[in-house]
């Protein structure tokens, strides 16, 4: 899971989505990243841990690192959270095959649209329960991809 900063976004996108593999004892590895490293070893945005908290998801143990070219080795799918992501980690891409594993996240709940997850780091309270409801049914959505063996 990949957006600007991994303090906002991608933190709670890696949050759901590891929490229902758990759920569902799957053997996935989940992690996220910030295609900047300035964030890098700290928490998630304390707004963020709200309101992931008040919907059952905490967050706080998270810490922001930077995306890696390693990581293309790492993971078999990478998702973006909007299209300054994908282009950013689309230039790290060494081949084909990087390129192909990566993708826009809102393209699993709302197929071909190319819907952004909004960045709601300078907004209020809104933008994060609004980023928490999408990234809810985009990791259900990754969810349903992965039981029906779709996603890869
Ligand atoms: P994120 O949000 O990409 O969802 O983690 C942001 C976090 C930090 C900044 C921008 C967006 N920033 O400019 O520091």
């Amino acid at each position: 899971m990949v957006c600007l900063g991994n303090i906002c976004r991608s933190p709670i996108a890696d949050g759901l989505m590891m929490k229902k593999v758990t759920e569902n004892k799957l053997d996935i590895r989940v992690d996220s990243a910030g295609t900047i490293g300035m964030h890098a070893g700290n928490a998630p945005d304390p707004r963020m841990c709200q309101t992931a908290k008040s919907f059952g998801t905490p967050i706080d143990h998270l810490r922001s690192r930077k995306f890696i070219v390693e990581d293309f080795d790492r993971f078999d799918v990478i998702f973006a959270m909007d299209k300054s992501n994908l282009s950013n980690i689309l230039k790290l891409a060494r081949s084909e095959k990087d390129k192909e594993k990566v993708r826009l996240i809102l393209n699993m709940s709302h197929p071909g649209k190319d819907l952004e997850v909004p960045d709601p780091y300078y907004g209020g309270e809104q933008g994060f329960i609004e980023v928490y409801n999408l990234l809810d049914k985009a990791t259900d959505a990754i969810l349903e991809k992965i039981k029906n063996n779709e996603l890869i």
